[in-house]
């Protein structure tokens, strides 16, 4: 890996322009989302997406989502459906990816589709990934901006701390208000939650009138790159903890008495915000275990949860 003085640029016309270049040039550009922060690479450059898989250390080529400025650029790139136009009418610009048929000839790189004959595509509502969505003209293939394994980040100090010296530069927009990554339906087929995430599963199976979404309790996960152990802190991590062990660092939820409090009133959207920048930073503070209150499984409870089993699964 070639070594890289990480330009932190900041969410101005310039530098999104800049970013916006050096995506043409082939490099790597860390960019805010709603969700959390991606990687981004031209999805049409293969070097470009090659890079991101070393940068990440990821350890295999699983597939990436393509973000698009809009529906009509998703549909340059793979078949559309009465179940996409419909979830795509109702949720995007937003935390939803759509899994689709690739169309033969669509300009992606191999790396992206991991060899898939379906992509991912999510067009983000975040205003300064549209910007730089505008400003490239093109299709930006971006998995979250972590190190391979690792707690996805939601702010740019958090990408900065991960991937230094390793891409090119990193877009300054703050904090992701979703704080929790996307939604992936799978449309290749009958309609599939591939992963929990920033729209609940109940809104759309809402939109499409089936509960076809719904992942059966304990059922595989079949995207992909959906690893048993993610999202994983230094710290080891203890679910459902009604009380505190001695030296624990203790993540609350609701009304109780602890380190940091995910939604002291018990909001689960507040909490899917709060959630990857609390484990950074107990994690920053030297913890050895994190203990987390019980999250209830309703609305985005089920992403949170679903990061958080992953945070707690037995490390490679
Ligand atoms: O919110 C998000 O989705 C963020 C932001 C940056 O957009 N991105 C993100 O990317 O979470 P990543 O790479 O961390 O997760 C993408 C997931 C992986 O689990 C991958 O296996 C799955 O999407 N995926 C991608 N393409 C797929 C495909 N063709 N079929 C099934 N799963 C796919
Ligand atoms: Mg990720």
């Amino acid at each position: 890996m070639s070594a890289h003085q990480t330009q932190l640029l900041p969410a101005t016309p310039e530098g999104t322009a800049r970013a916006a270049a050096l995506l043409r040039d082939g490099a790597l550009v860390a960019f805010p989302t709603e969700t959390v922060y991606g990687l981004g690479a031209d999805a049409g450059n293969d070097t470009a997406v090659a890079q991101i898989y070393q940068a990440k250390g990821r350890p295999s080529f699983n597939p990436l989502i393509v973000h698009v400025a809009d529906a009509a650029a998703a549909q340059a790139l793979v078949h559309w459906s009465p179940e996409a136009e419909a979830l795509a009418a109702a949720f995007w610009p937003g935390p939803l990816t759509l899994v689709l048929p690739l169309r033969p000839g669509a300009r992606v790189s191999r790396l992206v589709t991991a060899g898939l004959d379906t992509l991912a595509v999510r067009v983000p509502a975040h205003p300064v990934a549209r910007a730089l969505l505008g400003a490239f003209g093109g299709p930006v293939a971006a998995p979250s901006a972590n190190r391979s394994g690792q707690i996805s980040p939601t702010a740019a100090a958090h990408v900065m701390a991960g991937l230094s010296g390793r891409i090119a530069a990193v877009l300054d927009g703050g904090a992701c208000p979703v704080g929790l990554e996307s939604t992936i339906v799978g449309l290749e087929g009958a309609p599939c939650l591939l992963r929990p995430g920033g729209v609940p599963a109940e809104e759309i199976d809402r939109v499409l009138g089936t509960s076809a979404t719904r992942r059966a309790e304990g059922a595989a996960i079949s995207a992909p790159g959906q690893l048993q152990s993610h999202y994983a802190p230094g710290a080891a991590v203890r679910l459902n903890a009604v009380n505190w062990r001695a030296g624990e660092a203790r993540l609350g939820f609701g009304p109780v008495d602890c380190d940091l409090n995910l939604s002291p009133g018990g909001d689960l959207v507040e909490a899917a915000a709060n959630l990857f920048a609390y484990l950074h930073r107990l994690d920053d503070a030297g913890a050895t275990v994190i203990a987390v209150s019980p999250i209830p499984e309703t609305g985005l409870g089920a992403a949170i949860n679903d990061r958080l089993r992953r945070a707690a699964a037995p490390r490679p």
